[in-house]
C-alpha cells in the first residue's frame, strides 16, 4: 500500500497541514451525465485550485461518445468554468488538462475495458500515478453489476502490496432491502469492502461534520440530548425546484427513496448516535449501525407518514408545471414529491421521542435543517398570559443554506410587565469564519484518494436504512396516487394533520 502521506516531512497527526492526496487517478463512468458536469469534474478542479491534488493527477473519462480526449478535455473545461467554487485559473487548469484522457465504449464492450486498462497503465508510466485508481460509477445502479464484472475481467480492479484500487459508488444503492443487498454482494465479490466507498453527499457538507464537533467537543449539549429533556426532533430536506428533466432517474423512486433512505437517515445517525470511542472509521460507523440497528419506523402509517405530489401552479411568479406535466413522467405517475415519516430510536437514550423526517420538492424554500425541540419547563411561575408567546426551546443545526446553529429560548420583553417571548442565539459560519466551506465532493473525492473512510456508509448503513423504509414503501406502494399539494407551499395537508394529532407542528423555516 503507499501511504496517502507521501511526504516524509510530514506528520500525518498533524491536522493542520493540508491533507494532500497521494499520487493517484481517476476514471469516472457516467461522464455525460448532470452530477459529473455540475459536481464532479468541479471538485477536482477545485481540488486542483487548492494544491490538494499530487503533481502527476490523471482524470480518465469512460463514455459510448466518439470523442478524443480534447473533446472530453472541453467538456471538464466548460462544466469547471461554469460550476467551480474556486475562480477559474489558467495555470491551475492546465496542469490538470495535461493528465485528462478519455476511453470510448460501452460497457459490454470487452476492448474498451482493455484499452482503459492500458491507459491506466500508461498514466502510470507517463505521469507516475502509481497505478493507483478510484473508479467512480456515476451511472445508475442496473449497470453496476457489468461494469464491476468489467472491472474484475480486465484485471482494473486489482490492487497489489504496492497499488490500491477502489471503487466509488453513487446512490441509489437499490431501491428496497432485497436489491441493495444483492447490489452489495456484486460489488463486494470484485472489490473488498474496505475498497467500496459509498457516496453520500451530506456527509461530506462542514454543516453535517459540525454536528459531531458541537456534540461531542462541548459540555453544553449532550447532558439533555436524550428522552428526559427532548420533546421531538424534526428534520427537514426542502427544496424549491421541481423535477423537469430528472423523469429517467426519479419516476418511480420518489422523495423517500432518493433522499430519506440516505441523507435524512445519515443524518438522524449523527443527530442521535452514541459518543464513538474515537474519530476513526471503524469507531464512527459501528456508532451509526447501532444507532440504525435500533431505529424504527413507528405506525399506523396512515396516520404517522404523509405523501404528496406537486401540482402545476405558481411558485414565485412563474407558472410552474405539476409534476403529471413535467416531460418525462408517466401520466399517471404515483411518485411521490414529498415524504413525511415518524420513527422511533428505540433505546434507553431516545425511547418515547419521535423523529420527524421529511423532505419535498417544491416547496416554500431551500433549506435543510436539524430541529432538536426541547420540552417545555415543568412549571412556569407566571401569570398563563405571560408566556402565551413562549413556544418551546429548539436547537436548530442550519445545514443549508445560511449554514449555522440557532438556539431558540424565551426572554422577557422589555417593560414593566412580565412577557415573555422566543428570541433567538445565531452562529452563522459567514460570521465566524473567514473561510468558505469547501463542496461536499471536494472533501469525498478527496477521502477516497486519500482512503480515509470515515465520511462513507458500510453496506450494513445501507441495509439497515432500507429496513426502516421499506414497511413504509410497501404500504404506500397498496395505496393509489398520492395528495397532490400546490407548489411553493409546505406539503400535502396529510403532513400538517400528521404533527397535529400529537399536538405538535412543523417548523416553519
Ligand atoms: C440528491 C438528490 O442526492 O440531493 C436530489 O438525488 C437532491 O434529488 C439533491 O436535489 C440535493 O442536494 P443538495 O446538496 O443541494 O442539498
Amino acid at each position: 500500500m503507499t501511504r496517502a502521506w507521501n511526504n516524509p516531512l510530514r506528520d500525518p497527526r498533524d491536522k493542520r497541514l493540508p491533507r494532500i492526496a497521494g499520487p493517484s487517478s481517476l476514471v469516472i463512468f457516467g461522464v455525460t451525465g448532470d452530477l459529473a458536469r455540475k459536481k464532479l469534474m468541479p471538485a477536482i478542479y477545485d481540488l486542483a485550485h487548492r494544491g490538494l491534488l499530487p503533481a502527476g493527477f490523471s482524470l480518465v473519462g469512460f463514455a459510448r461518445r466518439d470523442w478524443e480526449h480534447q473533446d472530453f478535455g472541453e467538456l471538464v473545461h466548460d462544466s469547471v468554468k461554469e460550476h467551480a467554487r474556486t475562480p477559474f485559473k489558467e495555470s491551475v487548469w492546465n496542469r490538470l488538462a495535461e493528465g485528462i484522457r478519455f476511453v470510448q465504449g460501452t460497457f459490454d464492450d470487452d476492448d474498451a475495458f482493455d484499452r482503459l486498462a492500458q491507459t491506466v497503465k500508461d498514466l502510470d508510466a507517463e505521469r507516475g500515478t502509481g497505478g493507483n485508481t478510484a473508479f467512480y460509477l456515476s451511472i445508475p445502479p442496473s449497470a453496476f453489476p457489468v461494469v464491476t464484472k468489467q472491472l474484475a475481467r480486465s484485471g482494473l480492479a486489482d490492487a497489489s502490496e504496492e497499488t490500491w484500487r477502489r471503487v466509488v459508488i453513487e446512490k441509489p444503492f437499490g431501491r428496497d432491502l432485497k436489491s441493495a443487498k444483492e447490489l452489495n454482494e456484486i460489488v463486494n465479490d470484485v472489490f473488498p469492502e474496505e475498497s467500496v466507498f459509498r457516496i453520500d453527499h451530506y456527509l461530506g457538507k462542514e454543516t453535517v461534520q459540525n454536528l459531531l464537533a458541537l456534540r461531542f467537543a462541548n459540555q453544553l449539549f449532550e447532558p439533555i440530548w436524550n428522552a428526559n429533556y427532548v420533546d421531538h426532533v424534526q428534520i427537514t430536506m426542502a427544496e424549491d425546484i421541481g423535477l423537469g428533466g430528472r423523469a429517467g432517474y426519479y419516476d418511480g423512486i420518489g422523495a423517500a427513496r432518493d433522499v430519506i433512505q440516505n441523507h435524512l437517515l445519515q443524518l438522524l445517525a449523527l443527530t442521535a448516535m452514541e459518543e464513538p470511542v474515537s474519530f476513526a472509521p471503524r469507531a464512527l460507523r459501528a456508532e451509526k449501525v447501532k444507532v440504525l440497528s435500533a431505529t424504527k419506523p413507528l405506525g399506523p402509517f396512515e396516520e404517522t407518514t404523509a405523501r404528496g405530489q406537486y401540482a402545476g401552479g405558481w411558485q414565485g411568479g412563474m407558472k410552474v408545471p405539476g409534476l403529471l406535466q413535467e416531460g418525462g413522467f408517466a401520466k399517471d405517475s404515483t411518485t411521490e414529491t414529498y415524504a413525511a415519516v415518524t420513527l422511533e430510536v428505540q433505546n434507553r437514550r431516545w425511547a418515547g421521542v419521535p423523529f420527524y423526517l421529511r423532505t419535498g420538492k417544491r416547496l416554500g424554500r431551500r433549506v435543510t435543517e436539524i430541529a432538536v425541540v426541547f420540552k417545555r419547563a415543568p412549571h412556569l411561575p407566571f401569570d398563563s398570559t405571560s408566556t402565551e408567546e413562549l413556544g418551546q426551546n429548539a436547537l436548530v443545526i442550519r445545514v443549508q443554506p445560511d449554514e449555522g446553529i440557532t438556539l431558540r429560548f424565551g426572554s422577557k420583553v422589555p417593560g414593566t410587565t412580565m412577557e415573555v417571548r422566543d428570541v433567538t442565539m445565531d452562529f452563522g459560519y459567514g460570521h465566524a469564519f473567514t473561510e468558505s466551506s469547501p463542496e461536499a465532493y471536494e472533501r469525498l473525492i478527496l477521502d477516497v484518494l486519500l482512503g480515509e473512510p470515515s465520511l462513507f456508509p458500510v453496506n450494513e448503513e445501507v441495509e439497515l436504512s432500507w429496513e426502516i423504509l421499506d414497511p413504509i414503501l410497501d404500504t404506500w406502494a397498496k395505496k393509489g396516487a398520492p395528495e397532490q399539494y400546490p407548489p411553493g407551499s409546505w406539503g400535502p395537508p396529510s403532513a400538517d394533520e400528521m404533527l397535529e394529532r400529537t399536538g405538535r407542528n412543523w417548523r416553519r423555516p
